[in-house]
């Protein structure tokens, strides 16, 4: 199993001032230390955290490979064409979400030109999808190189379900269910992803996940066979604040591998 460390929330922090600092730069020369195999960053379209001279920056002198995440944005697509990451990871966007919310609209009519673009200028392509039987058939029709399914809905109910989230005033109001019910769809949520990752298998795609996965509830993600990478930030980002980001990395490491 491969960790992709989505590295956004560095920026995050370093937005926080609008100063130089923290760089996200120094971060991926850590994780490579710590055995990440792929750096993850999300260009947004409102440059909340990501901004184009990190994408510039950490392209051109990392040694991972970069798989950056942004939305089916004209300009977003030439610049990243421009650059030449190793993978693209087309996600929706909504200005006024927190985080990305919900896999791709795969009916959107550009989808297939987009792909082909990237892929002419040799760059993967990967659709970050719920996981859903259609929206996996789907993908592979559009001519995308791989899946990534969507754990929000798994972790938003592992999270309910076995931490104190639903005592806090963050508690996700709609999933404030009896603990039978919250476990009943914990155990559908984790099979759907079971079932895509097989079919996007048997299909020859790239199979990845990521959201909202932690400490708590990465290892059944992690032992479903079919998924080889998965890609995480927050729950990485936020222990290393504690404990430094090599033994934040190398923690999750050993509960993944
Ligand atoms: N994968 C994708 C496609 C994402 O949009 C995100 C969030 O930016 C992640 C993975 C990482 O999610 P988290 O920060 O919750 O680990």
């Amino acid at each position: 199993m491969n960790l992709g460390l989505n590295i956004d929330h560095i920026a995050t922090l370093r937005e926080a001032r609008k100063i130089n600092d923290p760089d996200p730069l120094e971060a991926v020369f850590i994780a490579k230390n710590a055995g990440v195999s792929q750096i993850t960053i999300h260009l947004r379209e409102d440059r909340r955290h990501i901004h184009d001279d990190d994408v510039k920056k950490i392209i051109q002198t990392s040694i991972l490979p970069i798989n950056v995440e942004c939305a089916c944005d004209e300009k977003i697509i030439d610049f990243l064409c421009e650059q030449k990451p190793h993978k693209i990871t087309l996600v929706p966007e909504k200005r006024e979400e927190v985080t990305t919310e919900g896999g791709l609209d795969l009916n959107r009519s550009n989808l297939e030109k987009i792909i082909k673009e990237f892929q002419k200028n040799q760059i993967q392509t990967a659709l970050f999808i719920d996981p859903n039987k259609d929206c996996t058939t789907k993908a592979k029709e559009l001519g995308a190189d791989g899946v990534e399914f969507h754990t929000g809905e798994y972790a938003n109910l592992h999270l309910m379900l076995y931490s104190n989230l639903s005592r806090h005033k963050n508690s996700i109001k709609n999933l404030e269910l009896d603990r039978n019910l919250l476990s009943k769809l914990l155990d559908e949520s984790f099979c759907k992803l079971i079932d895509c990752a097989n079919l996007a298998k048997d299909l020859h795609l790239g199979v990845f996940a990521g959201h909202g996965l932690n400490y708590q509830n990465v290892s059944s993600i992690a032992k479903i066979p079919a998924i080889t990478e998965l890609n995480i930030g927050q729950s990485i980002i936020a222990r290393s604040i504690f404990t430094g980001l090599e033994k934040a990395i190398k923690d999750m490491l050993e509960l993944i591998r």
